[in-house]
């Protein structure tokens, strides 16, 4: 039975413990906080209880899965194939905790980081092992969520990347194979979902919940921009932006919104405080967020524009209200553009932006999969029209 360490028993390090020991390997869980790893155990045995309750898990396949995970020291790491480390996204913090580790590991021992922002590249070369240092980013909860990308440096040997993301096959996971670039592939091509959604509002195109709607239900997003941006936290979520936009050397594409960046001096951070674009605080979630103009550019070439795409994206996205339709092109087509970037930049081949988008945020189809499902003509007008009529260069193609 293999053995993989994992470093920072919090969300990240116990779901993916969780992962490992499931697909049966042993799993040390070490953490700088002496009783954090039990604690990941002791969780990860709290959240089968409930799930033998329901019928779902035997006792014995429960046990058996606890069972190989152990809160460790650097002591028992002498025969761990591979180390995911998972602690605070601070790269000096993950060079101290990483270095003082080495000496206990086996010398062909991979070294894999579940960090979502910083560079791999910096880590490896840091730690002086940049051949056997790559990027396992797993999202959260990692038990449920199937993606792994697998993020590939300049230094890292192949046969390193191939192996890690043979394990994460085995461990029932998707892989995307990127780049070491800003934001990897999810959190670099989801940003538009965000971003364009909240200018839409601020040009006064439609209220929160019309364009939450249209993207649950006429585009089959799990979740509109709003109410998911309530749920993952304002603050989380441009910190995200301004860590990929800068990274990125500020394309108008990435900028930030006024709109999101005040929910966040106001304290309104989403659900967790009560209230964001919606108010929480009733039995159903009320709108509160209002754009700053009544009266949207609304030109000829855009609404003919976007009621040819809209009748492409679904029958039900055809009968939407002409400013609804515009609004859904314009956060599509960021989408899609950011998807053309990120291929273009080198991040990742259009496959793998596809598997990310599906299986990492639940996207209804890659955006490349889906812009070829169009009619000839129907992306290329949309993106002339927006280009034309909304841009300030954000629809520009590579
Ligand atoms: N939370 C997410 O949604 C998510 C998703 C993907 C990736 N990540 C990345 O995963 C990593 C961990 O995130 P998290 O949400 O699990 O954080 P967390 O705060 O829940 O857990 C971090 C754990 O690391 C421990 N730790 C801190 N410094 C340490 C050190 N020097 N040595 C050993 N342990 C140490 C802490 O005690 C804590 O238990 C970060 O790099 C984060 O960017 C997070």
């Amino acid at each position: 039975m293999p053995t993989a360490g994992i470093l920072g028993a919090g969300a990240m390090g116990a779901g993916i413990a969780q992962v490992a020991a499931a697909a049966g390997w042993s799993v040390v869980l070490l953490d700088v906080d002496q009783t954090a790893a039990q604690a990941g155990i002791d969780g990860i045995a709290g959240r089968f209880a409930k799930r033998i309750e329901r019928g779902r898990m035997t006792q014995d396949d429960a046990d058996a899965i606890v069972g190989r995970i152990s809160a460790g020291s650097p002591d028992s790491l002498s025969d761990c194939a591979l180390l995911i480390e998972a602690i605070v996204e601070d790269i000096d913090m993950k060079v101290a905790a990483l270095s003082a580790l080495l000496e206990h590991l086996p010398a062909d021992a991979i070294i894999a980081s579940n960090t979502s922002s910083l560079s791999v590249t910096e880590l490896g070369v840091r730690l002086d092992r940049a051949d056997r240092t790559c990027g396992m980013h797993f999202f959260n909860p990692a038990p449920v969520m199937k993606l792994v990308e697998v993020v590939a440096t300049e230094h890292c040997d192949r046969a390193v990347i191939d192996r890690v993301a043979d394990i994460a096959t085995k461990w029932g996971k998707t892989v995307a194979h990127c780049a070491d670039t800003p934001g990897f592939i999810v959190n670099r091509v989801a940003r538009p979902y965000y971003l364009e959604a909240f200018r839409c509002l601020e040009d006064g195109l439609c209220t929160p919940d019309l364009l939450d709607a249209a993207m649950r239900d006429a585009a089959n997003f799990r979740m509109g921009p709003f109410e998911l941006t309530d749920l993952i936290g304002h603050d989380v979520n441009t910190a995200t932006t301004r860590s990929v936009w800068t990274s990125w050397d500020k394309p108008q594409r990435l900028c930030p919104v006024h709109a999101q960046e005040a929910l966040v001096s106001a304290g309104d951070l989403g659900r967790k405080t009560g209230c964001g674009v919606y108010d929480h605080t009733g039995d159903a979630p009320v709108a509160v967020l209002r754009g700053m103009s009544d009266a949207p550019c609304l030109t000829s070439g855009l609404t003919e524009a976007a009621a040819a795409f809209a009748a492409g994206v679904s029958s039900q996205a055809a009968t939407c209200p002409a400013p609804v339709q515009v609004a859904l092109m314009r956060v599509l087509c960021g989408l899609f553009n950011e998807a053309l970037w990120a291929r273009h930049d080198g991040v990742a081949d259009a496959n793998a932006i596809d598997t990310a988008m599906t299986f990492g945020v639940n996207y209804p189809k890659g955006p490349f999969e889906w812009m070829s499902s169009f009619d000839g003509g129907v992306v290329d007008a949309a993106f002339d029209a927006l280009s034309a009529d909304v841009s300030a260069g954000r629809f520009t193609r590579p």
